[in-house]
């Protein structure tokens, strides 16, 4: 039987996976979009966070690389707050459980805004690449990327903003591509997320960039690409990193204070004590990797663990993580080849194959 649904939840029933909760700069926890509760109020707080109506998780896919949805996400709209962030500052970006199935690479951008990013035009935003990490190692098909190094570093990603950067207003493009199905055209999905920074410094650079509708093209090789094969290179796709870009060991982030988001031309307030230790709380588990590096050479994945009291500051996580029962979650893996987990999918769902790699519970039509 037709239930009627709202639009706006039709359009976003699509097959997607995560985005990120909140940011962490030197312990300072900033929340990011909640796509459960924000897109249903009027008037949803101020955050850091660009603001999207994609409560389903969803992706942007290749056919729309041309349109403004892949600047920073379906329909995005500026986020009305910003963190302050020194030139060199590692910015940890927490996501929900990414799937493992989900490969690719992790990207990261940055675009001058000029006076303001709460008030910018997205379409006229250019933004240069400051890191990229895609495949990192093949032997074993299909292989370990920069999105596995993310969920071995307890779901996040630390990224550094360039020392050298000239001061002033960035939006912060963050995005995760996953490749599980990228052998087919229009396969590939993109995963944008951006934050506004006001970034402080005495550096100068002020590289160029290009505008988030020319950032790809669906045919690009690290795009249109079949991941269960031996690659031989992989080329992270977009425009190649700045040179004032700076590699990084995979670090987590403990919050120490949750941050205030700044306003206007106002800076950032922390609301809770003990913040800015970061050399002191970083490092629950370290991944070494050169984020510059986009093809293997022998990197290798180390694991140190240190105990360190954390206390989440934000608000909830959402669980929309395959779980190990009998039936599969929503948008979870539920088939392909050498699959061995669950093959049944919740009663909302039907196990729909992708590929003959990659099969998902796919919301069914109610
Ligand atoms: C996104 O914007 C387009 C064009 O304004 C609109 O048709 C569509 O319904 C919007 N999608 C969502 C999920 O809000
Ligand atoms: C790992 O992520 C969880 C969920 O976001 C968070 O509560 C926890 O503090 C993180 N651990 C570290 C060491 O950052």
């Amino acid at each position: 039987m037709l239930k009627v649904v709202a639009p706006v939840l039709m359009a976003t029933l699509v097959a997607g996976h995560g985005h990120v909760t909140n940011i962490v700069v030197n312990g300072v926890s900033y929340q990011g979009w909640d796509i459960n509760s924000f897109p249903y109020s009027s008037d949803p707080p101020t955050v850091v966070a660009w603001g999207t109506p994609n409560t389903g998780n969803g992706f942007i896919a290749p056919s729309n690389y041309g349109t403004s949805d892949i600047i920073c996400h379906l329909n995005a709209t500026n986020a009305k707050g910003h963190a302050v962030v020194a030139a060199g500052d590692k910015i940890n970006l927490q996501w929900t459980t990414w799937p493992d199935t989900h490969h690719g690479p992790v990207i990261d951008y940055l675009a001058n805004c000029g006076d303001s990013c709460e008030t910018v035009d997205k379409t006229t935003l250019k933004f240069f690449k400051i890191d990229g990490v895609g495949l990192v190692d093949d032997t074993t098909v299909p292989g370990t990327w920069g999105d596995d190094q993310l969920i071995a570093n307890n779901n996040s990603w630390m990224v550094e903003i360039p020392p050298t950067l000239a001061p002033g207003n960035y939006v912060l493009r963050h995005e995760l591509i996953a490749l599980h199905s990228a052998g087919s055209e229009d396969g590939a999905q993109n995963y944008p997320q951006c934050f506004n920074l006001q970034v402080t410094g005495s550096g100068s650079a002020q590289p160029s960039g290009v505008l988030g509708t020319e950032l790809y093209k669906a045919t690009n090789a690290g795009i249109l690409v079949n991941i269960y094969t031996s690659l031989s290179t992989y080329v992270v796709p977009g425009p190649t990193l700045i040179s004032g870009a700076v590699s990084i060991t995979q670090a987590t982030s403990a919050i120490t204070a949750s941050g205030t988001p700044a306003t206007g031309a106002g800076g950032a307030v922390t609301t809770s004590a003990s913040a800015g230790q970061t050399s002191s709380t970083t490092t629950a588990r370290t991944i070494t990797s050169a984020t510059s590096t986009t093809t293997s050479s022998a990197t290798t994945l180390t694991t140190k663990v240190s105990t360190s009291s954390t206390t989440l500051v934000t608000s909830k996580t959402t669980t929309t993580a395959a779980s190990d029962s009998s039936t599969q979650t929503v948008y979870g893996q539920c088939g392909g080849s050498g699959w061995s987990g669950a093959t049944a999918c919740v009663t909302q769902a039907t196990c729909t194959s992708m590929n003959p790699w990659y099969s998902q519970c796919v919301p069914t039509a109610v």
